[in-house]
């Protein structure tokens, strides 16, 4: 079968073991046991658990979104959520609207239904943001689906409510579905903007997990809550690929989603600790542009005069010993994406070594 394969995946799974100071992830450390109180009984490969997943954690999303259950999927991560909606929403020869620059799995996934990707840009003097007309001006009969991410990956750039809207109107008009992937929402202080897509309109679906602002990828414990045609689809796909999901998974997920406003903070807390040691180093270089994150833990930046950045990775952890993604993963050659979860000292540690790799690879 041809298909793209996910090139960043696979550079992200091989760089979390290198040596290095790690500046290249995007999700949160895993939080201490006290935080979630974890139970003797969650164990049990008995215990509670129906076979699309455990009863409580699909009444405790459909109660977070104001919905029925009949609205919810669980499955292994925001990542299996997404490849569902594809496969379920998609055929071949389908066309469907990708964010640029933007994760690469939404791409992959296209090619593997035979989909047309159709890039909507998100440029850096808007914002990030796309342009409302140039969306419209993309919609055609065979746009069937339409995917972005709030907040959006790389940049971390915040969606207003008002223009999402917009977008969602405009698709549903078209008989199009707008996939929001919200995984990094919760990186936003509680109703500070944090409103989710699918309130928006019944051609919404959106998807998340306990992976990025919770530190439980490990979990696997993810969702998409949307029209439920379209999860009814979904789940036709689940019975193919998933007999049963992970009951210790969905015991310690329930646990999690329990102790969920604890949990929370914590990423919260981290940027507001990380981000001005982060916005000193980059004002601190004329030679970089970036974009100031509303949250999260990674930062978006241009180094002016470099055109592609794979080699200037490279070039920053081999010889300054410090990890970064280049964003050409990103479509975006010229650009980095650099996480702070660290604690301070290694973040500056980490900043000083990338500017001297920075330094070193304009010079030769
Ligand atoms: C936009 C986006 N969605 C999904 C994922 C994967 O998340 P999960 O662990 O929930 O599958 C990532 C990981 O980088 C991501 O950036």
């Amino acid at each position: 079968m041809d298909f793209e394969p996910f090139q960043y995946m696979r550079f992200a799974k091989r760089l979390e073991y290198a040596d290095g100071i790690f500046m290249a992830g995007s999700g949160m450390n895993r939080p201490g046991r006290d935080l979630i109180a974890w139970k003797e009984s969650d164990l049990r490969l008995d215990s509670l658990c129906s076979n699309y997943g455990d009863p409580r954690n699909i009444a405790w999303l459909a109660e977070k979104y104001g919905t029925g259950g009949e609205h919810v999927v669980l499955c292994a991560g925001s990542s299996e959520a997404n490849f569902l909606v594809y496969m379920a929403a998609l055929n071949a020869g389908d066309k469907v609207i990708v964010e640029s620059p933007g994760y690469p799995q939404f791409r992959s996934l296209a090619s593997l239904v035979n989909a047309e990707v159709v890039d909507l840009p998100r440029r850096p003097e808007n914002g990030f943001l796309p342009d409302i007309n140039e969306f419209k001006a993309l919609l055609d009969e065979n746009v069937r689906l339409v995917v972005l991410t709030n907040l959006h990956n790389p940049s971390m750039a915040h969606m207003p409510i008002e223009l999402m809207r917009q977008i969602v109107d405009a698709a549903g008009a078209n008989g199009t579905l707008v996939l929001v992937d919200e995984v990094y929402i919760d990186h936003l202080r509680p109703g500070e903007g944090d409103y989710t897509t699918f309130d928006l309109g019944d051609n919404v679906v959106v998807t998340s997990s306990l992976t990025k602002v919770y530190g439980l990828s490990g979990l696997r414990f993810g969702w998409a809550i949307g029209p439920a045609r379209l999860l009814a689809g979904m789940l036709d796909l689940i019975d193919i690929v998933d007999p049963e999901l992970p009951t210790i998974a969905q015991n310690m997920a329930h646990r999690a989603l329990e102790n969920l406003s604890r949990l929370r903070p914590v990423a919260r807390r981290l940027h507001e600790q990380n981000w001005p040691i982060v916005k000193e180093w980059a004002d601190s270089r004329p030679d970089i542009d970036y974009f100031e994150p509303p949250g999260g833990i990674t930062l978006w930046l241009r180094v002016k005069g470099i055109d592609e950045t794979g080699n200037l990775a490279t070039v920053a952890r081999n010889d300054y010993g410090v990890l970064v993604v280049p964003g050409e993963y990103f479509q975006s050659p010229g650009w980095l994406r650099v996480g702070y979860k660290i604690e301070p000292n290694s973040v500056r540690d980490g900043l000083t070594r990338l500017g001297k790799a920075i330094d070193d690879f304009k010079t030769h």
